[in-house]
Formats: structure tokens, C-alpha cells, sequence
């Protein structure tokens, strides 16, 4: 009879160790209560659940929304415990819409982590009543899982950034709950209105407190307007999509707002946010290493120096850098979009034939002489930056440039237009040409430190030449202070190379001889002349400065090569 109690006071342990583990589990299902319009955060750990209930709703609302923002990482949002696919979403910015029952005070929703990391996805809350005059956002939703989808679905690539979201409905009471039908198709009246609007975190700030700050003025619909950026208007006769030039690592966060102007009410979407570049990644990501790219960059900015503020005086090095660009750009265009190669491969390749051309087009001034047609190419170059800046503002985004002949035929006329000007002035062309395309060097070798959206300017074109749907992308650049500076700089530095060059090229000639010439004649000079009296001493004194002149050029030739 010994062996009973002991018995017992197994049974008991194991009782006592089975609630330690009920406890334990309990521990790690959080509970989370919130009112309307309250922000909070929370932690969650490894396997951690959290169930969020919006509690203490007004009789009058008609439907409830979470907003769920995960940090750098994403969260999945359930709108039942048991987070099936028909009722969950994973993103880092979870909206989950619940269209209240009679009588309804208070809604649950459930939210986990997707990864099992060991310090904890952070994750910031808020919930929403809206109340029957307001449209329901994504109550149409034809694509996604969740019957009702209020999120904004983005996708991006080194080009684009597209942004995707559902139809609304418009608002009805909890009772009677008469779904009204959807507005779309050719039936309805296409009345609620869609307004995407896009906000920029500071540029390369990937802070925690900068993207709270910046979800948070782009929640409420009167923020949105106050702070964010009217990209389109859209209504139900056009795709719920949108497509935006990518910048990476530049924080964005978009929000629509769905108006109703029959009863002047809106609600707005869950705000999402993207810095077109993965955390994870550690080659291309948000935080790879670009010291390559920041050393070639410098480099650039060194020879752009040289060229903004002596580029006309070493006019076969100036021809050789413009032989390259010119060479290098239209190479790497024709080898993307004929090959699948890696952008370094590209690039690399690329490089090798701008050198070529380079070489060429400097021996085709060395053989002719011809200033005016080398100094097209340069001024090439020139209308190329002056096409690609007039593109690059709002100008570039309207809808006659979707087509690819239009576009193609306005572009190439900015190219032109600043050579057809100033081909007559071949001095003025090729330094001006120096001082401008120099400094967008220099500017490109901050940028490389300072990341700001200004090397876009010139990638933009060859982007869209590359990237078949970048046609469709709205360019609105993130200019923020850095930006207006270095654009003061870029200002500043061109007129000051500009400047200083035509006060050294003064009184000189606009061009130096053909050196071919000087080179046949020089021949002919050391060739054995017995009969013939030794030239006299001013004619030698006119060629040789010249030829020193030249001599410093042709090393920083091979130096560059
Ligand atoms: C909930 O908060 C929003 C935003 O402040 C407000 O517009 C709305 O009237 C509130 N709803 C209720 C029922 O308090
Ligand atoms: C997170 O919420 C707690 C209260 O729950 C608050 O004390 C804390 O300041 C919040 N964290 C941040 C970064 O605001
Ligand atoms: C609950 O959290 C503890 C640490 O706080 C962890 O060891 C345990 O694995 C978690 N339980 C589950 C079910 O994830
Ligand atoms: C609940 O809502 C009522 C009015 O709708 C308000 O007076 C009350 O303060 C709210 N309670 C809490 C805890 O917010
Ligand atoms: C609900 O709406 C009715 C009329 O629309 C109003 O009289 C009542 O005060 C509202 N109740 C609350 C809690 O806002
Ligand atoms: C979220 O929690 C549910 C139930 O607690 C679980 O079945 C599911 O696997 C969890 N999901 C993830 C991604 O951890
Ligand atoms: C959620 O998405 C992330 C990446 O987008 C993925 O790694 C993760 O496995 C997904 N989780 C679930 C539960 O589908
Ligand atoms: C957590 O991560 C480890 C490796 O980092 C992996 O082996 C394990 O399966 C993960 N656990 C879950 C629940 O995903
Ligand atoms: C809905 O809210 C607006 C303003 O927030 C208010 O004017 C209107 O009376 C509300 N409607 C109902 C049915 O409560
Ligand atoms: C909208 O986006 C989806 C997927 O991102 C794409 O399949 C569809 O073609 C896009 N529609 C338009 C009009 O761009
Ligand atoms: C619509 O509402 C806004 C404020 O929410 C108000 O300023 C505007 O005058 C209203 N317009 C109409 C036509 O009622």
C-alpha cells in the first residue's frame, strides 16, 4: 500500500509540469487591447502569437480596421486564430478589414511572426472605426485571398516599383446589412475616386523612428493630403495599378484615399511602405557592400574635375573621355537588352569598347582634324544630359511619352537641339560641354557618399530603353535638401569651369592644328634637306609650343587607359 501516495505525487508532478507548460504557452499568446485611433508597439518573440482586439466600438461604426507595420521584416495578420489563407496576409504592412455584426462591440484579429529571430520582429498597431457614409476600402478585391483587402500590394524591381490595390464599395450600415454592389464594369457610375499619394522617409535614412514618423502621416486622410504627394487620380474605369520609378534604398510610402463625392466622405488604405532594396540581400540588398562602386565613382569625379575645368586645353583627352561616354552608353543599352548578361557584366564589357571608341574617336581627330565633327560628338554627349534632365521632370511623366516612337523622336530632338545651337560656336560648344558634363561627374562622386536621386537623371533614359514596362513608371524624384544642393553645386562648378576656361582659352586658337599635319611636317623636317636652308627660327618657335602642349595630353591618355 506503500506504492500508492507515491502514485500520487507523480501524477502530480506531471500535472504540475503539464500547466507549467500550459503557462509557458499562455505566456507567449499575448494579448493586445486597443480604441479606436491609438498607436502601440510591441515585441514579438520567436513564436509568439498576438491577438489585438479593438475594443469599446461606437454603435454607429460599421467597420473596423487594423493597420499592423512590421520593422524591416514582415508579419502575417489573421483575421481568424486558426490563420488559414483565405483569412491571413503576409507583408510588412498588414491591413485586416472586419465588417461589423449587430451589436458588435469589440473585434479580435491575430498576428504573428513570420520569422524565428532572437531579437523579435517589432511591430507597430493601430485600429480604425469608420462609420456607414464611408466607403470600404478594398471591398472589391477580385484578386487577392482576403474577401475584403484594404492593403496595398507592392512589388519592385532595380526599375520599377508597382503598386497595386483593390476597388472599394461604398459604405452601408451594420443593419440592415444590404451589401450595395460593386462599382465596376460598365454598369456602375464610377463614383468613388482613388487619389494615390506617395510621401519619401528622408533619403537613405533606414531609421525605425523615421518610418513610425512617416506611417503615421500617411494614415488619416487629412494627413495624407497635408503631408504626402498626389501622384494620380484613378477611378474604377482604369487598374487598380500604378507603376513608379524605383529608387533604392530611398524609403517611399504610398497610401490611396477611396472619396466618395456623393456623400463628401473618405477612408484611405493601409499605408505601405518599400525602400526597393531587401534586408536580407547581402549582395544587392539595402546594406551591401558598394565600396567598388564608390571608388570607381571617385575616380569618375577626378578625371570629371580635370575635364570641367581644363577639358577644352587637353582637347585629345577630352575627345577620348567623350568617345568613351558616347561609346559606353550606346554599348551598354544594345548589350541589355539583347542578352540577359548581369548588370556588372554589362557594365564591364561596356567599359572595354567605350575605351575603343574612345581611342578611335581620338585617332579620327589625330588623322583629320576635323574640330566641327569631333566636337559633335561631344556636344552629343551635352544634349544627352539636357534631354535626360527635361525627362526627368514633371514633363517626362506625361501620357504622350507612353508611346515608344514619341518619346523616342522628343528625345532624340533634345539631344540634337543643343549641338544644332551651338555647332557654330565649336569652342563655346566643346567647353561648355566640358564644364557641364565634368561637374555631373563630380556631383555623381558625392552622390556615391551622400546618396541622393541625382545619378537617376541620366540612368532614367537608359532604363527606359532597357526595361520594356519602365514606360509606363511615373519618375517623381525624391528631392530633398541634399539634393537641392548638390544641384547648386553641379550649378556653380559648370559655370565656374565654363568660366575659367574661357578666360585661359582667350587670345589662343579655338583649336590646336590637325596633329596629323604636325606630324607630317615635323617628317619632313628631319628628313635630310642638304639643299635647303634649315626653316627659319620663328616658324619652329610657333610649332613647338604647340607640340609641348600636346605632349602632357597624350600621357594622361595612357594614364586613363
Ligand atoms: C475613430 O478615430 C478616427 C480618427 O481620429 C475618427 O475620425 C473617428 O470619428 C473615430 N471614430 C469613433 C467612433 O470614435
Ligand atoms: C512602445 O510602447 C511603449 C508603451 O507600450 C512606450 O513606452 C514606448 O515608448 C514605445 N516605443 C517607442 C519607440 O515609441
Ligand atoms: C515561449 O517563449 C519562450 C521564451 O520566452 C520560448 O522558450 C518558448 O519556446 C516559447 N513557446 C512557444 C510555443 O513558442
Ligand atoms: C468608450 O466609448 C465611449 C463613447 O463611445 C466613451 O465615453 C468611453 O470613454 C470609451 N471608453 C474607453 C475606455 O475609451
Ligand atoms: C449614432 O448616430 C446617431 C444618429 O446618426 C446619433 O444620434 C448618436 O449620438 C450616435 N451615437 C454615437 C455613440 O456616436
Ligand atoms: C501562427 O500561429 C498559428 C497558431 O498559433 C500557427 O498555427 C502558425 O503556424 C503560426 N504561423 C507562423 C508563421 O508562425
Ligand atoms: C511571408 O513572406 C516572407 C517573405 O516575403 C517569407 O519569407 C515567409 O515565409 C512568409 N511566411 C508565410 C507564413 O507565408
Ligand atoms: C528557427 O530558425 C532555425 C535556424 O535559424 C531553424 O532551424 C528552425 O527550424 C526555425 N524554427 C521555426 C519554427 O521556423
Ligand atoms: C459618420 O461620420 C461623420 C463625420 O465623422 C458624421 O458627420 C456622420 O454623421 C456619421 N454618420 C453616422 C451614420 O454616424
Ligand atoms: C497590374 O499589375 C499586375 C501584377 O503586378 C500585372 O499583371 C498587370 O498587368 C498590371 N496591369 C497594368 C494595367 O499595368
Ligand atoms: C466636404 O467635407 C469637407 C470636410 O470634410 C468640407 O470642407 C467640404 O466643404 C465638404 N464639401 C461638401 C460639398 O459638402
Amino acid at each position: 500500500m506503500a506504492g500508492y501516495p507515491r502514485k500520487m505525487s507523480w501524477w502530480c508532478l506531471v500535472a504540475v509540469f503539464f500547466s507549467t507548460l500550459m503557462t509557458l504557452d499562455a505566456r507567449n499568446r499575448t494579448e493586445i487591447s486597443l480604441f479606436n485611433n491609438t498607436w502601440t508597439n510591441f515585441t514579438l518573440g520567436s513564436g509568439d502569437t498576438l491577438d489585438v482586439t479593438l475594443s469599446n466600438i461606437s454603435v454607429n461604426s460599421s467597420f473596423a480596421m487594423l493597420h499592423v507595420h512590421a520593422i524591416h521584416t514582415s508579419v502575417v495578420g489573421s483575421l481568424a486564430p486558426d490563420y488559414h489563407t483565405y483569412t491571413s496576409v503576409n507583408s510588412s504592412d498588414v491591413g485586416l478589414l472586419t465588417l461589423l455584426e449587430k451589436g458588435q462591440s469589440s473585434v479580435t484579429w491575430f498576428v504573428n511572426s513570420t520569422r524565428n529571430e532572437t531579437d523579435g520582429t517589432k511591430v507597430w498597431m493601430m485600429a480604425l472605426e469608420y462609420n456607414a457614409s464611408d466607403p470600404i476600402p478594398g471591398a472589391c478585391n477580385q484578386e487577392f485571398p482576403l474577401e475584403n483587402d484594404p492593403n496595398i500590394h507592392v512589388h519592385y524591381n532595380l526599375y520599377e516599383t508597382i503598386v497595386q490595390f483593390q476597388f472599394s464599395n461604398v459604405g452601408f450600415p451594420r443593419q440592415p446589412k444590404g451589401i450595395p454592389e460593386c462599382d465596376q464594369g460598365s454598369s456602375g457610375d464610377h463614383r468613388l475616386k482613388y487619389d494615390v499619394y506617395q510621401y519619401y522617409l528622408p533619403e537613405h535614412d533606414f531609421s525605425e523612428a523615421s518610418l513610425v514618423q512617416g506611417l503615421k502621416r500617411m494614415t488619416h486622410p487629412a494627413d495624407i493630403i497635408a503631408n504626402g504627394h498626389l501622384i494620380r487620380t484613378l477611378d474604377s474605369k482604369k487598374k487598380p495599378n500604378m507603376t513608379l520609378a524605383s529608387f533604392k534604398g530611398q524609403g517611399v510610402i504610398y497610401n490611396v484615399i477611396v472619396r466618395d463625392p456623393k456623400l463628401n466622405t473618405s477612408a484611405s488604405y493601409i499605408p505601405v511602405h518599400t525602400y526597393a532594396c531587401s534586408f536580407t540581400d547581402t549582395v544587392a540588398g539595402c546594406f551591401a557592400n558598394n565600396d567598388v562602386a564608390k571608388a570607381l565613382s571617385t575616380i569618375a569625379g577626378v578625371i570629371g574635375l580635370f575635364l570641367c575645368f581644363t577639358g577644352h586645353r587637353y582637347f585629345k583627352t577630352e575627345l577620348f573621355i567623350f568617345g568613351f561616354l558616347a561609346t559606353m552608353l550606346i554599348t551598354f543599352i544594345l548589350i541589355s537588352m539583347y542578352s540577359d548578361e548581369s548588370h556588372a557584366v554589362c557594365v564591364g564589357i561596356s567599359c572595354m569598347v567605350g575605351a575603343v571608341g574612345g581611342i578611335l574617336w581620338t585617332l579620327f581627330w589625330w588623322r583629320f582634324g576635323l574640330a566641327v565633327l569631333s566636337v559633335l560628338l561631344v556636344g552629343l554627349v551635352l544634349g544627352y544630359m539636357f534631354a535626360s534632365i527635361i525627362f526627368f521632370t514633371p514633363f517626362g511623366n506625361l501620357n504622350v511619352w507612353l508611346n515608344d516612337f514619341n518619346y523616342g523622336m522628343s528625345f532624340a530632338c533634345g539631344i540634337m537641339i543643343i549641338p544644332v545651337f551651338l555647332l557654330a560656336f565649336t569652342k563655346t560648344l566643346s567647353i561648355v560641354s566640358c564644364s557641364v558634363i565634368g561637374s555631373y561627374a563630380v556631383i555623381l562622386a558625392l552622390d556615391a557618399y551622400l546618396y541622393t536621386c541625382l545619378s537617376y537623371i541620366a540612368l532614367n533614359p537608359i532604363k527606359r530603353a532597357v526595361a520594356q514596362d519602365f514606360r509606363v513608371a511615373v519618375i517623381s524624384a525624391p528631392f530633398q535638401v541634399k539634393d537641392y544642393v548638390l544641384v547648386a553645386l553641379w550649378v556653380l562648378l559648370s559655370i565656374l569651369g565654363a568660366v575659367s576656361q574661357f578666360y585661359r582659352e582667350r587670345g589662343r586658337e579655338d583649336f590646336p592644328p590637325c596633329p596629323y599635319e604636325l606630324y607630317r611636317k615635323k617628317r619632313q623636317e628631319s628628313l635630310p634637306q642638304p639643299n635647303i636652308q634649315q626653316p627659319d627660327q620663328q616658324d619652329r618657335e610657333e610649332t613647338e609650343p604647340l607640340l609641348s602642349n600636346q605632349e602632357a595630353p597624350t600621357y594622361v591618355i595612357n594614364h586613363v587607359t
